[in-house]
């Protein structure tokens, strides 16, 4: 507790004097064959990533693991094949490196096989020792026409984005239950557009929902932290075109991917809108931060490789690239306090075989902490 209201002071300090972004080049760590259709992108607790792949034409919805750390390596990082899918959708931590994930059938030029949607909660935990995470199936959502992102509640309950649907519903990780909990018109998908994708892109920092929609921009509702339901008018906070996956932090910056433009966008909670990223990005589709203290002013970014000019096909294979931001933001304080505490407080070498301790801030700055 002391060390993480230490960290939050610190972050508050360093958050009110930070001033101009300056970019870093992109840099790829990891690009796939073309077509790869890389979906989502999430930081592990050790700075891993998992991403997986839409529309695949091969049978499974593949989800990879990738380490940003690692030296450049052709080796496979396959982490894990859905059954009965192609598409890895929305992926969210549930609990320390416990996951939901959902996938289903779904063409990229054709769109979403109805029906097709499940619901998976994924543990790596069960990786270092037995070599593969342990997965179980918690719903199959029959009645979702194409699910997308994923914004975790508490443990036990998340929401899920229907894109097609136009609706969020919440489902029991436990029991697997699941109902409709936001059906307004800000969700619905444009029927007339090219692709009719409403509500995508979604993240609960309480108390509030974010998401965007593909068609009309990023907003924001107040959510009951039990249920999911809306608790307030659903606000908009800009209007944009085409954005997919978001970011947010704790005082509500939202980092957006906008796969068209090949942007990725930085919304202040007064609407203001800056370009963080915007070099050989084409195709961005989510976003995500670092989450150790080597990387914790790095932005991952899962792409698709961006449309071919003829229209047929993907410019490139989807990739995985990183970009720094000189500006502090650590975002991930809980993460940093973790990985303290069991360093600080552990010496009987009973330790989390996977946890990295090169992860660990300098001997300085945890001297400055206290
Ligand atoms: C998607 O649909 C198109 C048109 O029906 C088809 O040609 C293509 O093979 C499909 N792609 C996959 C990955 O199934
Ligand atoms: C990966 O494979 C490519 C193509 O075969 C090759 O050019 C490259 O050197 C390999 N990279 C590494 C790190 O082995
Ligand atoms: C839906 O998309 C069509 C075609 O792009 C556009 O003309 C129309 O204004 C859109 N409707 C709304 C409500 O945004
Ligand atoms: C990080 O966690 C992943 C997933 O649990 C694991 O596969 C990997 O070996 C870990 N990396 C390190 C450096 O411990």
């Amino acid at each position: 507790m002391h060390l993480l209201n230490s960290l939050t002071l610190l972050q508050v300090l360093l958050a009110s004097t930070a001033t101009a972004i300056t970019l870093s080049p992109l840099r790829t760590i990891h690009q796939f064959p073309n077509p790869t259709f890389l979906e989502n992108i999430v930081t592990t607790r050790n700075g891993t990533l998992l991403t997986g792949i839409l529309g695949s034409s091969s049978n499974g919805g593949a989800l990879h693991l990738i380490d940003p750390f690692a030296a450049p390596s052709n080796a496979s990082t396959l982490l894990y094949t859905f059954p009965d899918a192609n598409s890895v959708l929305g992926i969210s931590e549930l609990e320390p490196d416990i996951y939901a994930v959902a996938t289903g059938t779904y063409n990229v030029s054709t769109g979403p096989t109805q029906g097709s949607s499940t619901i998976w909660v994924l543990d790596l935990n069960s990786l270092c020792a037995e070599g593969t995470p342990t997965v179980r199936k918690v719903a199959d959502l029959k009645n979702a026409l194409s699910l997308n992102g994923i914004a975790v509640l508490n443990k036990d309950t998340f929401l899920a984005a229907d894109s097609f649907g136009g609706t969020i519903i919440s489902v029991d990780v436990q029991s697997g239950a699941y109902e409709v909990v936001h059906n307004d018109v800000t969700l619905a998908p444009n029927m007339s557009a090219a692709l009719p994708i409403g509500v995508d892109g979604m993240k609960y920092v309480a108390p509030n929902l974010y998401y965007t929609n593909t068609q009309i921009g990023l907003f924001r509702v107040r959510v009951d932290p039990t249920t999911g339901a809306a608790t307030s008018p659903y606000v908009k906070l800009a209007s944009v075109e085409s954005p997919d996956e978001i970011a947010v932090l704790e005082d509500g910056t939202i980092f957006m991917a906008r796969p068209l433009e090949g942007v990725v966008e930085r919304v202040g909670q007064d609407g203001k809108r800056t370009v963080i990223a915007n070099k050989d990005i084409e195709g961005v589709t989510a976003v995500t931060l670092g989450r150790t203290w080597r990387d914790r002013n790095v932005f991952y970014a899962s792409t698709f490789g961006g449309f071919a000019e003829d229209g047929a096909g993907f410019r490139e294979g989807g990739k995985v690239v990183a970009f720094e931001i000189r500006e502090p933001i650590l975002a991930t304080v809980n993460v940093y306090e973790e990985c303290i505490g069991t360093a600080l407080s552990r010496d009987d070498g009973l330790l989390l075989p996977c946890l990295d301790f090169s992860i660990l801030p300098p001997s300085s700055s945890l001297e400055n902490l206290h």
